[in-house]
């Protein structure tokens, strides 16, 4: 069976800085707190209006297709992971390829969140393996910033997420120990509300009886049968909501978890890794993902001090800075390791 390898990558941020100090104007929060407790500096926020995660995947994947020395044309297959998407339907991936003029072949979209780039690497890898396609256009953008609560009252979210888009070229390798080695996704559903976005939804509130597990949603949440009701937008249920510490509790746990299932069905060691780039969630839980596997710093690659945690964009930005800045260099063994929204979690070893 052939192998399949990462042929090019590209990234694209919005040009718009925004720094903690500025967000410290719009909500009770200060430089030092988010600094302190999530490592993030300032990030990134795309144009209202004028662009989406649609448009930044866009640029992301010009720039990925031209790094892998094909054209939109040798394109077969397209695999875009968003929880920000342009529609509640139809997908980015449809979109994507219509403004890149690659009507007709498949477009896939994947809804893993934090995990979504490394979903569709495992997908797009068994797809390659088979033989079925030789092109796959894998793709992570998020504008999270078109919908985070502003106040105060979603201070713990708000601060943490930015805006961009990763997107990279999936291909055959001939050469022997090269390219994607393993991967491995997980789920458990148990914890699906600890980081969620619940409306709009078509849920009806079926499975939010328990009101005290999500106490900014207020005494009454409403969760009608709609997607969005006048009543959601006003008690302010329309934004995402997340349980930050149990979010870092079990991330901590699974990341290491994850990154020691690909090693160990590779044959290697941690020792043998020459760049760990974990999903940029926060700091704090890439110190402790290294401090766990006993990793020199210099074998972890962070950005998020720039541009915050942009969910499915972060490994591909991240993959293609350390990239760019030859940290990550041929030969190399690249370990990419995700944990998010689901919750899911998935690691991918890749021989570069
Ligand atoms: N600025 C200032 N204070 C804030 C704040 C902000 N941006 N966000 C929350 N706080 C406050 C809380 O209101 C709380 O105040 P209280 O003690 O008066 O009630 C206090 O800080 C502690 O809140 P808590 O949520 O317990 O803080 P924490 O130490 O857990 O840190 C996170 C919050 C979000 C930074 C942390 O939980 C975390 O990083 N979790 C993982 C999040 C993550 O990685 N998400 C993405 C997953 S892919």
């Amino acid at each position: 069976m052939l192998n399949s390898k990462i042929g090019g990558i590209g990234y694209y941020v919005p040009e718009r800085i925004v720094t903690n100090e500025e967000l410290s104007k719009l909500m009770d929060t200060t430089d030092e707190w988010i600094v302190e407790r999530t490592g993030i500096k300032e990030r990134r926020y795309a144009v209202k209006h004028e662009e989406s995660s649609t448009t930044m995947a866009v640029h992301a994947s010009k720039r990925a297709i031209e790094n892998a020395g094909i054209t939109e044309k040798d394109v077969d297959f397209i695999i875009f992971a968003t929880l920000s998407p342009d529609y509640y339907f139809p997908g980015c991936g449809v979109l994507l390829q219509r403004e890149m003029g690659m009507n007709g072949i498949g477009a896939l979209d994947i809804r893993n969140q934090c995990s979504g780039f490394i979903y569709a690497l495992s997908i797009a890898d068994q797809f390659v393996k088979t033989g079925m396609y030789k092109n796959i256009l894998v793709v992570g953008s998020e504008f999270h910033s078109s919908n985070l609560d502003f106040s105060t009252r979603g201070r713990n979210v708000t601060v943490i997420f930015g805006d961009g888009a990763g997107a990279a070229i999936i291909q055959p390798t001939e050469e022997e120990g090269k390219g994607i080695l393993t991967t491995h996704l997980h789920a458990d559903g148990e914890y699906a509300e600890h980081l969620a976005y619940f409306n709009p939804g078509g849920h009806g509130g079926v499975f939010l009886k328990d009101t005290e597990l999500y106490p900014d949603y207020g005494d009454e949440p409403e969760y009608g049968g709609m997607l969005v009701t006048h009543e959601m937008i006003d008690k302010g249920q329309t934004f995402p909501h997340m349980n930050g510490r149990y979010v870092f509790k079990f991330a901590v746990e699974k990341f290491p978890e994850v990154i020691r299932e690909a090693l160990a069905a590779t044959d290697y060691e941690v020792k043998d890794i020459d760049m760990l780039i974990p999903h940029q969630a926060n700091l704090r839980i890439s110190q402790m993902i290294q401090l766990n596997l006993g990793l020199d710093s210099d074998k972890v690659f962070n950005n998020i001090e720039k541009y915050g945690n942009t969910t499915a964009a972060s490994i591909p930005i991240a993959l293609c800075e350390a990239v760019e800045a030859g940290k990550v260099k041929d030969g190399d063994l690249v370990c990419l390791a995700a944990f998010g929204s689901g919750f899911t979690w998935g690691s991918c070893l890749i021989r570069w």
